[in-house]
């Protein structure tokens, strides 16, 4: 590797104003030389790098977006939800919020049905929400988005003008909440694009194993965005994005239940 130059690049950012700025480029410019020299990337492999990239960033739009996916794929979007929200407490565990969230969804009173008239079987899907120490958190916001049976979500049906699988609801005084929706099932991440090329390249496959998503949030509580996902499903050994931890895997037979845990806002 060459020592003088990585040297060289590093102090370029000796005079940036942000601190903090300078300490991410010094060290991504250190990786990322040591990566070329431990690779021995050819002139022709960079251009190709420079070419995926381009083609990354053409595909991403107002509902595209192919530079998130590609963070899944490569488990930078886990790895920083992993140094941000480290598990061995109480709390439950984070993963990838992915693109299918909707910022003003529905909101539904307690017990309702969010599916919206999604096609799948019914499912009864409750629990609670606790603080760390067990007390139940009364008036908690909870965001829910899932798959419908045949793997897809409402917001890749252009025609559909209403949200299918979908809601928002608040827990009650016991910490509660309840919804009807339908039984979630595994559907691929987009993969008509160069991220689907690469993992093509890879020989892996885009499906992701049926999941809810939840967001919950509660003042006091640092936000909560994770998925419960279906017990037995296929996928759940090869999720594309890496977002499967064993703690969020529960039994889904016409049921499912799942108690979360929020982190307080300063530990
Ligand atoms: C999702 O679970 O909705 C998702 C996450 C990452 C990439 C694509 C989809
Ligand atoms: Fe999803």
């Amino acid at each position: 590797m060459d020592a003088d130059l990585t040297r060289q690049v590093e102090a370029s950012f000796d005079g940036a104003a942000d601190p903090r700025f300078a300490d991410i480029m010094r060290s991504l410019v250190r990786h990322l030389h040591a990566f070329i020299a431990d690779v021995h990337l050819t002139e022709e492999e960079w251009a190709a790098a420079i070419d995926f990239l381009t083609r990354t960033g053409q595909k991403c739009d107002a509902k595209r977006q192919e530079f998130i996916l590609l963070s899944d794929v490569l488990g930078a979007s886990m790895a920083v939800i992993n140094v941000n929200h480290p598990t061995g407490g109480s709390a439950t565990e984070a993963t990838v919020l992915g693109p299918f969230f909707v910022d003003d969804a529905p909101e539904f009173e307690h017990g309702a049905d969010i599916s919206g008239g999604a096609p799948g079987e019914p499912c009864f899907v409750s629990g609670t929400i606790r603080s760390p120490s067990g007390d139940p958190i009364a008036g908690a916001l909870l965001d829910v988005w899932q798959s419908d049976e045949t793997g897809h979500y409402d917001v890749q049906y252009p025609e559909l003008e209403t949200p299918q699988g979908r809601g928002r609801l608040r827990t009650d005084d016991a910490g509660r909440y309840t919804f009807w929706s339908v039984q979630p099932e595994a559907y691929p991440i987009p993969h008509d694009g160069p991220v689907g090329d690469l993992l093509k390249a890879a020989g892996r496959g885009p499906m992701r194993p049926a999941h809810i998503h939840f967001k919950i949030s509660a003042p006091g509580y640092r936000t909560l965005i994770t998925h419960i996902f279906a017990a037995g499903d296929q996928y759940l050994q090869s999720d594309a994005v890496f977002g499967v931890k064993d703690s969020l895997i529960t039994e889904f037979d016409k049921t499912a239940t799942f108690d979360f845990t929020l982190a307080p806002e300063t530990p």
